[in-house]
Order: structure tokens, then sequence, then C-alpha cells
């Protein structure tokens, strides 16, 4: 049977298992789907030792996701403008391709909630490997502005330099920011550590869309306080990791699952609903 795993340290509570055993149950695709988790200087190894014992493909989570780039044979464009591969398929003549699933997941998310991107000003918070993996996806639905905040500006700076040759990027340190904007993505990790990013609650809105990439059983420390500032329509990346995940399996397999039964039963399964 064709075999695919996700590489993550840790990666015990990954739902990419979960997710492509119903992915394939439901394209009537015959694969399984593991998780490998090696110590963080044996990742190289480990994926090498996994394509040469019959492995089709995986998925690279972190903290790989920038050592993948430099270990597969070609790169996707949209792996190189990310910077970071999530997703690498050992292609039919043995070359090993690194692709970049998750910008193209984010905007599938945002679009299945019907938020329009088009003609928006976008408010991108943070300027780490999330941040700039969903640039190049963002600037392609052609917002009219995309601002990126971070506390290091400096990082913002040089991300919006990157690519400003996309669209029309700029970075602002998180006290120059001036609303209105239309759609709030938090692609920081501050949630990990319980904190919020400094944004004025000033910029919230009844009519914004908050996104944040992170989830949980219950509301991130973000979209909670999104909401108390009055934000009516909140969305965590639950949805992102379902849609990031029917890419890969896409690129893999070459048919495309559907996402929303997936994503009601990976609720069920998480206690969400
Ligand atoms: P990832 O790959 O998930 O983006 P990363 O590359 O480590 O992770 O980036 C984390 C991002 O979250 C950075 O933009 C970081 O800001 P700095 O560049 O200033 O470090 C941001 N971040 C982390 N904790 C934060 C906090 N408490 N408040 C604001 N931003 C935070």
């Amino acid at each position: 049977m064709d075999r695919y795993l996700v590489f993550g340290h840790p990666v015990r509570h990954s739902k990419s298992p979960f997710i492509h055993t119903l992915f394939a149950r439901q394209t009537q695709q015959e694969l399984e789907y593991g998780l490998a988790e090696p110590a963080i200087d044996e990742f190289a190894n480990a994926l090498q030792v996994f394509f040469a014992q019959g492995g089709k493909g995986c998925n690279v989570t972190v903290p790989f996701k920038e050592q993948a780039f430099t270990l597969v044979d070609r790169l996707s464009p949209r792996a190189k403008r990310a910077g970071a591969v999530n997703t690498i398929k050992l292609t039919d003549d043995g070359v090993l391709l690194g692709d970049n699933t998750d910008g193209a997941g984010l905007v599938a998310d945002l679009k299945s909630h019907g938020v329009t991107l088009a003609d928006s000003r976008i408010l991108l918070l943070g300027a780490g490997g999330a941040a700039r993996g969903a640039l190049a996806p963002l600037l392609a639905e052609l917002p009219s502005e995309l601002v990126i905040a971070n506390r290091t500006h400096t990082k913002a700076q040089l991300l919006a330099a990157e690519f400003h040759d996309l669209g029309p990027v700029t970075a602002q340190t998180y006290e120059q920011l001036a609303g209105p904007f239309d759609l709030v993505i938090n692609s920081t990790s501050a949630s990990l550590q319980g904190e919020l990013p400094p944004l004025a609650p000033a910029l919230i809105h009844t009519d914004i869309a908050i996104y944040d990439m992170m989830y949980g059983a219950s509301d991130t420390a973000f979209i909670s306080w999104a909401k108390q500032h009055g934000a009516r329509q909140t969305m965590d990346g639950l949805g992102m990791l379902v849609e990031q995940a029917a890419e890969a399996f896409t690129v893999w397999r070459g048919i495309r699952p559907g996402t929303k039964q997936v994503l009601r039963e990976l609720k069920r399964n998480l206690g969400v609903i």
C-alpha cells in the first residue's frame, strides 16, 4: 500500500493522519498515513530512509519546514516563494518535489468562509515563516493593500520588500497602523505563550473579519480578544489545516478531496462541536 506520513517534532498530536485517512476513504484511494518524530538533527536521515523504503510522499511541519526546503531535488514556485516546504512528493521519475500548500490552504479557507479578498485592506500580523508562506497566495487575490506588522519591525520591512513585486504590500509598526482594515490575519505564535500581538483595540470594528492561524478546542487568545472588542466574524486555523491537507492530497494523488465533511468530523474529534 502507498505510504505517506508527517514529519514533525513534536508530532504526536498532529491531526494529519486523521484528515488524510478520511480523504482517502472519501476518494477511495488506498494508502496509509502515519507519524514520524525524528530528533531535530535526524530529520535529513529519516527523510532519506523513508523514501528509500518506498514512501510516496510526506508532509513536513514544525520545526522541519525550512530544512525540508534544502533537502528536496526540486521546488515548486510557491515553495520557492515561501522559503519552506510542507509537502514532498516522490515523482514517477524518482525526483523529490518540494511544495508548500499552507498559503493556498489559508486562501481556500478564507473563501469558504465567504471572505472577500479582492480590493480589501488586509493586515497581516507577524513576519515569520507562517507569514512568509501566506504572502504570495494573498497577493494573488488582488487586495487593495496588504500591511505587515511585526514586533520586530525590521523583519516586516524585509518581508514587504521581498514580496513588493507581487502587489501593494507595505510594513508598518503596530503603533503606525491606521484602519479601517477589512481582514486581520494573525500569523504570530504569540498565543503559544498565552500572549497577544500588541494591536490597538480601536482597529477592531463590527464588520472586520478576524483570522487566527492557530486553533484550539476553545477560542484562541486573539479571537477572544477580538470578540471582546466587537468583531463578529472570527475564524481559527482549523479550516486552513484541512485545506492545506486537501491541497497536499491533490498533489500526491491527482484527485481533490472535499473538505466540508472532513472539517466537521475533525471538529467533532476535537470536541469543538
Ligand atoms: P512561524 O513559522 O510560526 O511564523 P516564527 O518564524 O518563529 O514562527 O515567527 C513567529 C512570529 O510571531 C514572529 O513574527 C514573531 O515576532 P518577532 O519577529 O518579533 O519575534 C511573532 N511573535 C511571537 N510572539 C509574539 C508576541 N508575544 N507578540 C507579538 N508577536 C509575536
